[in-house]
């Protein structure tokens, strides 16, 4: 079948249903150049207008996972599962929920993004651990499965490059907001990892990309089809992120709160989300996952992993000296009252203009700055305390970050 690629998108221009197999073949012409920019941006903004029913999302998703490589997991492995979060500020959940889940015997395989915007990435936080290699291939990341089973890595060139051609794509013609392009976009990437068992957290509010619950509701019930029909059990848990998760944000200090809460202790929120969608894919129950919280046994898990990917477990305890801001100071209450809000949209933009996050996809990050010892919502507070500490790399970065943090933190 030859693809004329202008019937194609005039063809969903007005709202007809495509065929997987034209699906298919826009994107292998796609990802081998064949088709140009032009015409994929056109066929982005008919879908961004028209939509995708469920089998041409699914279509859309398979056709994108089959554009590179993929895990192949050997015969009578154990059950393979994996959690994608939508993204928030604080949240560490994967650095805690990917050792713990693989000390129930099932095999993670955790394939992370880097962070954009105000949104922190998995891999940057990884970084902060001197000598942690997160760009392995997938010969590698199998060989660590067998051994540790679980492994934390980064996308490579040939892990789904039609979405890494496609995203960029979406990002400069407005086409991002898609809710079928979305859906295959983040679904692609997971189901390359070959899993049995994915939960999906899906975030809402001033910190997330879907800024409502009901938003938030389309885009979960869009992923939860296209696992359906692609055969993945898919399980989605909707969670506010009007303010930041647990009490750290920026990539360091996010690793030491992530060691508190592998060591049974941090924050209640934080440990509540790691057991809220852990017991979703592991084979064992909320109790005996938070034992293995309380006994040790997913932070000397997590060790394995740095040493398997070429850190060394003994900088963990010493990570705040190896990431040790100039400039360190506590951030205090104008008022006394009780806290009624932390606005974690404005507390991500706050950390972006300390250096923790980057703007553009190609910046670095600052892995000692940001901020630890943040109040939570509901909690009472005299004038003068703390509201949390702001670590900046310069006097002139710290009062920016304040200034923005006077409107992020509301007290009544
Ligand atoms: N994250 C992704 O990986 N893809 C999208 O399209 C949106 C968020």
């Amino acid at each position: 079948m030859k693809l004329h690629v202008p019937t194609l998108i005039a063809r969903k221009r007005e709202g007809e249903t495509l065929d997987p197999a034209e699906i298919r073949k826009l994107i292998e012409g796609y990802t081998s150049g064949e088709i140009p920019d032009y015409q994929m941006s056109a066929f982005a903004m008919a879908v961004f207008f028209r939509g995708m029913d469920a089998v041409e999302t699914a279509a859309l998703t398979r056709a994108m996972l089959e554009s590179g490589d993929v895990f192949h997991h050997r015969d009578g492995h154990p059950k393979v599962v994996d959690k994608h979060s939508t993204g928030g500020i604080g949240d560490k959940v994967s650095l805690i929920l990917a050792p713990l889940v693989a000390c129930t015997g099932v095999w993670v395989p955790m394939v992370s993004g880097r962070g954009l915007g105000i949104t922190g990435g998995t891999l940057d936080k990884l970084e902060s651990i001197p000598g942690f290699k997160v760009g392995i291939s997938i010969p590698e990341a199998q060989d660590l499965l067998e051994k540790l089973g679980v492994v934390m890595m980064g996308q490579t060139d040939r892990f789904c490059p039609a979405d890494k051609k496609l995203y960029a794509l979406r990002d400069v013609t407005g086409t991002v907001p898609s809710i079928p392009l979305i859906t295959a976009s983040i679904m692609s990437k997971k189901l390359a990892e070959s899993l049995d068992t994915l939960v999906l957290d899906v975030k809402f509010g001033t910190g997330a990309f879907m800024r409502t619950e009901a938003e938030a509701r389309v885009l979960a019930d869009s992923m939860i089809a296209v696992g359906k029909e692609m055969g993945v059990e898919v399980h989605a848990v909707l969670n506010p992120m009007s303010e930041p998760l647990g009490r750290a944000v920026g990539n360091a200090l996010e690793v030491i709160e992530s060691l508190e809460c592998l060591e049974g202790r941090g924050p209640a929120d934080l440990r509540k989300l790691v057991l809220d969608l852990s017991e979703k894919i592991a084979p064992v129950s909320r109790k005996d996952l938070e034992r293995l919280l309380d006994d040790g046994s997913a932070r000397r898990k997590f060790d394995e992993i740095v040493a398997s990917h070429g850190g060394n477990p003994a900088d963990l305890p010493k990570l705040s000296q190896i990431h040790h801001a100039p400039v360190i100071r506590d951030f205090p209450a104008s008022d006394t009252g009780t806290v009624m809000q932390v606005d974690a949209g404005l507390v991500g933009q706050a950390a972006l203009q300390l250096g923790a996050g980057r703007a553009r996809a190609t910046d670095g990050v600052d892995h000692a700055v940001g901020f630890d010892h943040f109040v939570k919502c509901g909690e009472h507070i005299h004038q003068g305390h703390p509201l949390c500490r702001i670590h900046a790399r310069t006097a002139v970065d710290f009062e920016i970050a304040e200034a923005l943090l006077e409107k992020a933190i509301r007290i009544g």
